[in-house]
């Protein structure tokens, strides 16, 4: 089976390049499952019940989210009762949201899916090694494949996990920094593993931000709005086939299509594979 992971979608030109290339690429790439983190879809940090709604309509399988969750508070409600949208499994109990959640393919394969938060760089977090230890025992037996969305800053942060979780889980994927990393590969347990899988969003931008915006508060120290930024948008992903029979990775793709390379897929050319 073959599960594709979106890196943080940004704004509405994330969002827009979402809506169009997520169908196509199901159909391209014969994906079973495509995740997205959306925590910066609501101009460029949060998300909102609508755009729950947007995403998921537009193929979009299950949400991870990040340090940006509950930016716009009223997407707790929908944290708190849908199935398919996660909050980092080592927050507090406290905290709302479910710590994972199982999807179902076309397939009828269950896949769960959880999201952890580094501490490296980051607001200080529990402990996401601990969190992961309470959390795989949990998982039911008929679920075939274990995605891991690791939202952390450090690379080193993130190899540690990867590498922790060899031969426990089928992919540790990295967000939360927006640069995609080429770094993807399979561990020798059989665990998929990229620092980062980049961003769905302006690459003529700081991390999807405008550069004017960014470059006049670090030059002055006057704090402005960091306005999405719209130029050149990428759709940037990680795709990881999976054997369901053992749970193991069998091959990981990095992709990054620009605006051009989705409307090419439109037409059937199958352009942008890096
Ligand atoms: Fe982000
Ligand atoms: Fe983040």
């Amino acid at each position: 089976m073959r599960v594709l992971l979106l890196g943080d979608v940004v704004g509405k030109p994330g969002r827009q390049l979402v809506a169009r290339g997520v169908p196509l690429l199901r159909k391209q790439l014969q994906l079973d499952l495509v995740l997205a983190n959306a925590e910066n879809s609501a101009g460029g940090s949060g998300i909102t019940p609508a755009i729950y709604q947007e995403l998921t309509a537009a193929g979009v399988d299950g949400i991870t989210l990040g340090d940006h969750i509950y930016r716009r508070s009223e997407i707790i409600p929908v944290l708190e009762r849908a199935t398919n949208i996660v909050r980092p499994a080592n927050y507090p109990a406290t905290a709302p949201g479910r710590e994972w959640m199982v999807l179902t393919a076309p397939s009828g394969i269950r896949v769960a899916v959880i999201s952890l938060m580094g501490r490296v760089f980051m607001r200080p977090v529990d402990c996401p090694w601990a969190a992961i230890d309470r959390i795989l025992p949990q998982i039911p037996s008929d679920v075939r494949a274990v995605i891991v969305d690791f939202h952390a800053e450090a690379t080193s942060d993130k190899q540690l996990m990867g590498r922790y979780l060899d031969g426990r889980v089928s992919a540790v994927l990295g967000t939360h920094t927006h640069v995609p990393t080429a770094d993807e590969q399979i561990f020798p347990q059989g665990t998929a593993f990229q620092c980062d899988v980049g961003m769905c969003g302006s690459s003529h931008s700081i991390l999807g931000r405008t550069i004017d915006s960014v470059l006049q508060t670090t030059l002055t120290f006057r704090p402005v709005l960091f306005d999405v930024a719209s130029d050149d948008v990428r759709l940037s992903g990680t795709y990881v086939d999976i054997d369901p029979g053992s749970g193991r990775a069998t091959a990981i793709q990095r992709i990054s299509l620009t605006q051009q390379d989705v409307s090419g897929w439109g037409k059937g050319k199958g352009r942008g594979e890096e």
